[in-house]
């Protein structure tokens, strides 16, 4: 008998997860909550939000679903994965506690700093005076970062003082991101950023290939963070003998660590590492799968997800061996107009078909709502994405995709991939 499976969360990383399961013999049915315009057409669409914990649990187990997988880190946050578990219900993702290695960079932080694991030297602040004194201590770029969660907007690298006063004044006096409170302030660390995904069963793990995400929001990494705006994988730069100092140096010592100071992890541990010139160094970790990296892992993975999500539930990772397609994958963020600040959404959305006539390319929605005709909604309404025997190969499909595809104000970036190359 297949599985019924719950993918929660509604953006482009759960419909790639989605898509990925809905090749997989061992699904009977899947559910999306919330999900949107693209999951609705190999899953059923749930409406539950993501932060209604009790509403999702009930779901579950009146609908007797096998599996439920987590996507955002909201619902971690809130305990979704220890709720579930009180009720018997197999979840993928790390308690609430585990999960604070990403909900609280200031726990993260000090969990590196006593595991010895190689991360920018930083001090926490509470108010304004104190932390606007260490930033005429120090000199530009200034890394200013809140605590909390803020969908990878709460960072800021500032080139100049004027900058790094508005960021703090943002934090501490206006509290844009409210709860995400207290501010870190960090060494600058110069480099190029690799995003790694480990699996994790509570014992062991198992390493996904590195990628690149691309945080910024315009060409040549200016302007704003955001929530990303596209990836390649695998890197062609990455040299092997930075896969064992990242098992032994940061993965393996994190693990242990969150055994120690709060419970084994389950689930997706990614952190986000700089390359420096003295090796790989952490910039943050997450506790769940990224997006946009999860739209190209399950464009390049080739053996079922569901069996290594199920192993990793199951306590049985050990041993376990994932088999990958050849080539490259890509994927470019159709971002809408405002985003990452204020995204206008309610767009008609024109081209995707077209787009997926394109050998190689698969357009997953991350924010869209099909209303008799599809509509962006949200910041990030489309990933594009594509595979090819070479790099080269793979950017030319996806932009070739991205070029068949229009909403009003839409906007991304042309050089995913250019520094790889
Ligand atoms: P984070 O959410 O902490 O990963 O930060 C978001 C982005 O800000 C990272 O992907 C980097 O591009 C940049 N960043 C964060 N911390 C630093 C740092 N200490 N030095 C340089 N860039 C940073
Ligand atoms: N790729 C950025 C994130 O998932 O946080």
């Amino acid at each position: 008998m297949g599985k019924r499976i719950l993918v929660v969360g509604g953006g482009g990383r759960e419909h790639a997860i989605l898509w990925k399961l809905a090749q997989s013999s061992g699904v009977e049915k899947l559910f999306a909550a919330p999900g949107n315009g693209g999951t609705r057409q190999i899953a059923e669409n749930v409406r539950i939000a993501v932060d209604d914990v009790v509403g999702l649990t009930g779901f579950a187990v009146k609908n007797n679903i096998d599996l439920t997988i987590v996507g955002p880190e909201k619902p971690l946050s809130l305990g979704i994965v220890d709720v579930f578990r009180s009720c018997g219900q197999p979840i993928f993702g790390p308690t609430r506690k585990a999960s604070e290695i990403e909900t609280s960079k200031a726990f993260a932080k000090r969990l590196m700093e006593n595991a010895k694991i190689p991360t920018a030297c930083f001090k926490i602040f509470h108010e304004i005076n104190t932390a606007r004194s260490e930033i005429f201590m120090r000199s530009a770029p200034y890394v200013v970062k809140a605590s909390g969660l803020a969908f990878g907007k709460g960072v800021y690298v500032c080139r100049s003082l004027e900058e790094a006063e508005k960021a703090l004044k943002e934090l501490l006096v206006e509290r844009k991101y409210g709860d995400a409170g207290d501010v870190i302030i960090e060494d600058f660390l110069d480099g190029y950023e690799v995003s790694i995904h480990a699996f994790c069963d509570g014992k062991t793990f198992y390493l996904f290939p590195p990628s690149q995400d691309h945080k910024r929001v315009s060409n040549f990494d200016l302007g704003k963070n955001t929530g990303g705006m596209g990836v390649i994988a695998p890197l062609p730069q990455f040299k092997s003998k930075y896969r064992l100092a990242i098992m032994g140096g940061i993965i393996e010592p994190a693990l242990s660590a969150l055994a120690k100071y709060a419970e084994p992890f389950t689930g997706c541990l990614y952190p986000g590492l700089m390359m420096t010139k003295y090796g790989p160094v952490v910039l943050e970790f997450n506790a769940r799968l990224g997006d946009p990296e999860t739209e190209v892992y399950m464009r390049l993975l080739k053996s079922d997800f569901l069996d290594l999500v199920s192993a990793c539930v199951d306590g049985n990772l050990g041993g376990i061996n994932m088999e990958w397609n050849s080539g490259f994958a890509v994927c470019v963020i159709l971002a809408s107009e405002g985003y990452p600040d204020t995204p206008v959404t309610g767009k008609m959305i024109q081209g995707i078909e077209e787009a997926e006539q394109i050998p190689g390319v698969v357009v997953f929605h991350g924010a869209t709502v099909f209303k008799e005709k599809l509509l962006t909604s949200g910041g990030r309404p489309l990933a594009v994405s594509a595979v090819g025997d070479t790099l080269e190969d793979a950017i030319k499909a996806v932009y070739d995709g991205v070029n068949c595809i229009s909403f009003e104000g839409m906007h991304y970036r042309t050089d995913i991939g250019a520094n790889a190359l």
